[in-house]
């Protein structure tokens, strides 16, 4: 089988190998120093206000071209206070970074990027999202079973994720899981803005997601993951000493319709493949 045909009966592929560890230093380091010089009076996560769903949404909402921070659950005491420091108590930075950094960018549209594109079939494909996951040791939180597609909602459906592993991702520090095929299954839902404000996770089909051979993605510093948009895939907290970090990339077909509802709205026009 090759690439293109182990992706479509899989619903993801583990190129291993993809980057060079030299490389994924790079993004680590330019992730730290983002962080570093992120000013973090007056972000929306430190007021305590009864504001404070509000603002925390309209930061979300106004994040698809800016580079953002997100904090972990577990990162403010009851206080309000940062119970470690501000690069550790960060859970991602978003979601325009592949426009808007250099070194992001060219990682994005990397050679072998533009290669596996090819490969795939990926014409079309622009990218429209973003992230540098950090997850790190001890407090790197959950995400929870999901499709992408829901995130990233297109008609006919078109979303596909790359998972850049930075660091080795295993089972203890939190590493991908997913069911080989797992795919060919409905959309369950769309998360997308409400008429009067803030985002609902509205239901397409409430069945519950199977989790029965959900096997971990255990995979090296350098490996690539393709996601197909309706795979359900989650990851556990990260419990070891170690962190996990990983850069993620959304692409989606540029002629499919693209609704306005979608929490993410940028420029279509705008928007750039792997070249
Ligand atoms: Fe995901």
């Amino acid at each position: 089988m090759n690439n293109r045909e182990l992706f479509q009966s899989q619903g993801y592929l583990v190129l291993e190998n993809f980057n060079t560890a030299e490389v994924c230093d790079s993004l680590i380091q330019q992730g730290e120093l983002l962080a570093n010089n992120f000013n973090f009076e007056g972000h929306p996560s430190v007021f305590q206000t009864t504001e404070q769903a509000k603002t925390t949404d309209d930061y979300f909402l106004n994040s698809g071209d800016k580079i953002s921070f997100f904090f972990e659950k577990e990162a403010f005491d009851q206080q309000g206070k940062l119970k470690t420091d501000l690069f550790h108590s960060l859970n991602k930075i978003g979601h325009g970074l592949h426009d808007l950094d250099p070194i992001y960018s060219q990682f994005s549209r990397s050679p072998q990027m533009k290669s596996i594109a090819e490969e795939l079939g990926l014409h079309d494909h622009v990218i429209i999202q973003s992230m540098h996951i950090l997850k790190h040791a001890k407090i790197g939180g959950v995400v929870d079973v999901h499709q992408d597609a829901s995130f990233l909602y297109t008609e006919p459906h078109s979303c596909i994720g790359f998972w850049f592993a930075l660091e080795d991702a295993t089972i203890q520090n939190g590493c991908l899981w997913a069911k080989p095929g797992g795919h060919q299954t409905t959309l369950r839902s769309w998360f997308r803005k409400k008429p009067n404000g803030g985002t609902e996770m509205h239901m397409l089909d409430d069945a519950a997601y199977s989790m029965e051979g959900m096997i971990p993605l255990e995979v090296k510093k350098g490996t690539c993951i393709i996601l197909h948009g309706l795979l359900p895939h989650y990851s556990l907290p990260n419990t070891s000493g170690k962190s996990r970090q990983a850069y993620a990339i959304h692409t989606i077909d540029k002629n499919a319709n693209y609704p306005a509802e979608n929490w993410l709205q940028r420029n279509m026009n705008e928007l750039k493949g792997f070249n």
